[in-house]
């Protein structure tokens, strides 16, 4: 277990997100579009897990009205399997139950299976599918889970 800092992004940290993105997906956020969150008060929240200054991974968490949204979560690859996934879920779950939020619901590849294992391990069960939901074709799986998260 790596036991990280967990922060607020601040459009400082845009570059490092873009990075992130870019080695983590095939079809990346784009740059203007967390450009456009991080200076926008209110819109989704950006966390990031910091290791010895640099981002290892960050998640994105927005809201619609009793339900938590996770829009997004990436860990460099260098480090994955040490819990950093883990402490940005817990951190995201501490802001739903702020929230009053009942459940969290978040939208995984279906060929995803690394994402549906970590998924499963904190308690997401499958909810539904949706067709051609991503740009290239590929169908998504809507997953959700009650708060509290388990987290063990
Ligand atoms: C999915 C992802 C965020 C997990 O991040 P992580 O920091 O490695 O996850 P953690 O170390 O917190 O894993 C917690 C648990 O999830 C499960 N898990 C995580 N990675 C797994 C893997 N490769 N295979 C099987 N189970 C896995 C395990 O139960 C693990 O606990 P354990 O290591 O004690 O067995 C990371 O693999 C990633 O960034 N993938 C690419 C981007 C992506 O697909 N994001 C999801 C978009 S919906």
């Amino acid at each position: 277990m790596q036991i990280v800092d967990i922060d607020f992004c601040v459009p400082g940290d845009i570059k490092s997100l873009v990075g992130i993105e870019a080695v983590c997906f095939d079809i990346p956020w784009e740059e203007r579009l967390i450009e456009r969150d991080l200076n926008e008060p209110g819109s989704a929240i950006y966390l990031k897990a910091t290791v010895k200054g640099e981002i290892a991974g960050y998640g994105v968490l927005g809201r619609a009205e009793d339900t938590a949204h996770l829009m997004n979560l990436a860990v460099l690859p260098e480090y994955r399997r040490q819990g950093i996934a883990l402490q940005i879920m817990a951190a995201f779950g501490e802001i739903s139950e702020d929230w009053q939020c009942r459940r969290m619901c978040l939208e995984v590849r279906s060929n995803n299976a690394i994402a549906r294992d970590f998924y499963a391990s904190i308690g997401f069960v499958y909810l539904s599918r949706v067709k051609g939901y991503y740009a290239d074709g590929e169908d998504a799986l809507v997953l959700t889970a009650r708060l509290p998260l388990r987290l063990g």
